[in-house]
């Protein structure tokens, strides 16, 4: 296997972007990738990206956005993961030139969802589930996600505050970080005011609805230093499943796909938590930041919200997580947040961050998940030394 890094990044602004199309957002972002790897020849192009076919009626993305981004003839495909579709493209697009089929692959990720109005969307993102024998039964996505939320409350003797307390950081994380969707703070009794989505979880515990296009463009580490003074390696990445619906598992208070997929990728980086300077968790819904924490191996279980508390997860604590603002606030266009959170580690590790910038941050962890853990997707993202 080649050692594999990332030489460019790019993207939109996170918002609705309704002047704009899906394939204008992907180019927009690809160029700039390309740009700032200062190279044109790719060999392959994944696009994660889940509900093209639902909302805008289009699929074949692969082929359709080689050629608008000017690369027709390219391998291509779209990969879809629900949620994690970004994060099972950076690992199709890793294993590529890892294996030494490919030398330059584009992994990214594109979601428009604001066309559409509101029941739509929900309705879409349900697929994520199990329709035939989960969705089917009325439930939504949030009301799943409410249903953990619940448990978890109830189990760990745990407060609603002291979860939501994710969404004020969130939040606050976001006000310097200009591709953000809301640069706004938010007060704990603003989250517990806001309107309930599906009880307990109010609508400033969730991401929202959100356009954008993310890219990174990845080559060999050996081509990669003749590129940049700051390739960026990628020390690993696993991916791993579990049954669709919570349902089906023993224990609904875990996302065993994470903790599978962590496993795999602590060995393969030889890296531990506490060697984790930046954390990327996927906290579509506030209790799904809390129980990353925990299946990450940051916390003890029932005790993720206690991070959020004592201030350990915040940019100058001991696991800056989500610096840039998260699903919640930086915004989640579903297909492409797998890479802008690749994104958000990588502006750390090169030490562009701006406000947000965590001293002397040299290993990131990145957690994609799709559906409620059904698909997680785990890069380590380094400094090359
Ligand atoms: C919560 C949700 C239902 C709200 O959608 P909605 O009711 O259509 O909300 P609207 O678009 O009418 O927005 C109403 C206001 O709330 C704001 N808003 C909407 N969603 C928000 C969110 N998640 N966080 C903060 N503010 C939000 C809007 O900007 C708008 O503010 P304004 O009145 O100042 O312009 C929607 O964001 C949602 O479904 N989120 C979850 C998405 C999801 O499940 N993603 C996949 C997870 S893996």
């Amino acid at each position: 296997m080649r050692e594999v890094a990332i030489v460019g990044i790019g993207y939109t602004k996170i918002g609705e972007l309704w002047e704009r199309s899906l394939r204008d957002l992907f180019v927009e972002a690809s160029l700039r990738a390309l740009e700032d790897a200062g190279i044109d020849d790719v060999d392959a192009l994944y696009v994660g990206n889940m509900m093209s076919g639902t909302l805008q009626e289009q699929e074949h993305l692969g082929a359709l956005l080689a050629g608008y981004i000017g690369h027709p003839g390219i391998a291509a495909a779209k990969i879809e993961a629900a949620c994690a579709s970004g994060g099972v493209s950076l690992h199709q697009a890793y294993m590529a030139v890892a294996s030494g089929l490919y030398d330059v692959v584009l992994a990214g990720g594109v979601e428009k969802m604001t066309d559409r109005l509101t029941p739509d969307v929900t309705f879409s993102l349900a697929m994520a589930d199990d329709m035939e024998y989960t969705i089917y039964s009325g439930v939504t996505f949030v009301g799943l996600n409410a249903l953990v939320y619940r448990l978890y409350m109830h189990k760990y003797g745990v407060k609603q505050e002291d979860i939501a307390n994710f969404a004020v950081l969130m939040h606050e994380n976001a006000v310097n970080t200009p591709h953000a969707r809301f640069r706004r703070r938010v007060k704990l009794e603003d989250v517990l005011r806001s309107p309930l989505i599906a009880d307990p979880i109010h609508l400033l515990e969730c991401a929202p609805i959100s356009d954008g296009a993310a890219v990174l463009v990845l080559t060999t580490l050996e081509r990669a230093k003749k590129l940049t003074d700051t390739p960026i390696v990628i020390r690993a990445s696993a991916v791993a499943t579990d049954y669709l619906s919570i349902y089906e598992r023993d224990d609904m208070l875990s996302l065993r796909a994470t903790v599978l997929a962590s496993r795999k990728a602590y060995k393969q980086a030889k890296l531990e938590p506490k060697d984790i300077n930046v954390l990327e968790v996927h906290d579509a819904f506030t209790i799904l930041g809390i129980l990353a924490l925990e299946d990450l191996g940051f916390a003890e279980r029932g005790r993720g919200a206690v991070l959020v508390k004592e201030g350990e997860i915040a940019p100058d604590g001991r696991v800056p997580t989500n610096t840039m603002g998260g699903l919640k606030a930086r915004g989640h266009p579903v297909g492409a947040t797998g890479i802008y959170q690749a994104i958000d580690a990588i502006l750390q590790l090169r030490g562009d961050a701006g406000k947000n910038q965590v001293p002397n941050a040299e290993n990131a962890l990145l957690q994609s998940t799709g559906g409620v853990g059904g698909t997680v997707a785990i890069h380590i993202l380094s400094r090359a030394d």
